[in-house]
């Protein structure tokens, strides 16, 4: 196991009716800052408890935050919360308020053009304004977690900052707020949290127990539960198990002390910025691909994911590692999610493109190894097609 700091201080408030907790969790005085995404918090009645929680504070709204956030829109709220003095904010929605709620956080008191704080992984931040979260959509693990993706609309790019200050002060995990969700979306979140899972997991072994046990459970339980959260009928335990799944899937605990590879999500970041694919279905995407390119340096943590995952145990390690990867890919499948560029009218001649993207990013050197260089993301996005 490598050397680590654990570091995690978001209060997690799980279960139903929590809302209303976070009266106690602000400061009496603060000027609070509401951010929301577009309709579904309206229309949930999430935000109206969300105001009510707050009683007498002094209030301001800032909705319209978008899918895959951007620094344009979010500069309009960092503009609010310099002018306001604003002292606390509330996200209410999925990670693209959360995130965006975050880059705000970092933006408003930054010392110079806060783009800088995207091309430089927010190593320059010194201060930050507190916030909390009340999550409508479990998938990303923003809400206990200190990263951000931020797409900037005019320079096409979408870039993400990790800094320890933009940690939630608090989450409110209500299960029941994912019952307005569409069956996409809460697809969305399950292969968004698997792949997580994945990235942490399925690089090189390093002796590290309970990371891997941990990481295998979390894969287990979102298998066992895709069914179940997909069917028609609200079932509250799935829905919180999926929700706690898809928080812990990348809130630092599985990740600590052991390789990271998070070239799925960079490759995936470059589709969504070119394409407007979701998030989670860039992952699928790439996911498999990535595991046939790369299956000679991940093969001995493969061939445990296919045996402790997929209970395959039998056949040349050859034909293990390709059934574990297509029964990745029949997960993804499983929940709706297609799995190939073609399925979204993407060819061959795109990819030189695509590749030119992650030149001009600046992600030359992804994966555990920081072996995959373009020309292996070319592959990648070759076998992907
Ligand atoms: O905008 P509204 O009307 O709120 O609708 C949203 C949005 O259209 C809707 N929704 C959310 N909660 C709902 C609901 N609809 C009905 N009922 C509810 N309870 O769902 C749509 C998608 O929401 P969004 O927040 O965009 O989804 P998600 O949580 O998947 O977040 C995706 C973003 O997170 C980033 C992604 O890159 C993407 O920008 N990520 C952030 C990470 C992090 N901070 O750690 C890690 C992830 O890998 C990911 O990259
Ligand atoms: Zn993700």
């Amino acid at each position: 196991m490598k050397y680590f700091d654990y570091y995690n201080p978001t209060r997690i408030c799980f279960g139903e009716n929590r809302v209303k907790d976070i009266n106690a969790l602000i400061p009496d005085n603060a000027k609070v800052l509401i951010l929301f995404g577009g309709n579904s918090a309206k229309k949930a009645g999430t935000l109206d408890e969300v105001t009510n929680a707050l009683g007498k504070r002094e209030i301001i709204l800032f909705g319209g935050v978008e899918a895959n956030p951007t620094y344009e829109k979010m500069m309009a709220a960092v503009e609010i919360v310099r002018k306001e003095k604003i002292d606390f904010m509330v996200a209410v929605g999925g990670g693209s308020v959360i995130d965006g709620t975050k880059f705000v956080s970092a933006a408003a008191l930054y010392q110079g053009e806060p783009w800088e704080i995207m091309t430089t992984g927010g190593k320059k931040i010194s201060k930050t304004i507190p916030f909390g979260s009340v999550l409508t959509l479990p998938a990303t693990g923003s809400e206990m977690n200190c990263g951000s993706v931020i797409t900037h609309k005019a320079k096409h790019a979408k870039l993400s900052f990790m800094h320890p200050g933009v940690y939630p002060k608090f989450s409110i995990l209500d299960p029941t707020k994912t019952y307005t969700l569409p069956k996409n979306q809460l697809a969305n979140g399950i292969v968004d949290a698997f792949v997580h899972i994945v990235e942490q997991y399925l690089t090189y072994p390093t002796n590290a127990m309970v990371q891997d046990r941990y990481a295998e459970s979390l894969l287990l339980s979102l298998i066992e539960l895709a069914p179940k959260v997909l069917t028609d009928e609200l079932d509250y335990n799935s829905r919180a198990n999926f929700m706690w799944v898809a928080t812990q899937a990348l809130n630092g605990l599985i990740g600590a002390g052991v390789p990271q590879d998070w070239a799925t999500h960079v490759i995936g970041h470059e589709l969504t910025v070119r394409y407007n694919i979701d998030h989670a279905r860039t992952l699928a995407i790439i996911l498999p691909a990535l595991l046939t390119v790369q299956q000679d340096s991940k093969k001995e943590k493969l061939l445990q994911y296919a045996k402790r995952v997929w209970n395959i145990t039998k056949g040349s390690d050859e034909q293990i590692i390709k059934a574990c990867i297509t029964q990745t890919t029949e997960f993804f499948n499983s929940v709706g999610i297609k799995t190939s560029l073609t399925d979204y009218d993407i060819n061959t001649d795109e990819i030189p493109e695509i590749v030119n993207q992650l030149k001009e990013h600046g992600m030359t050197a992804l994966g555990e190894h920081k072996d995959i260089d373009l020309k292996i993301s070319q592959r990648i996005l070759e076998t992907a097609l």
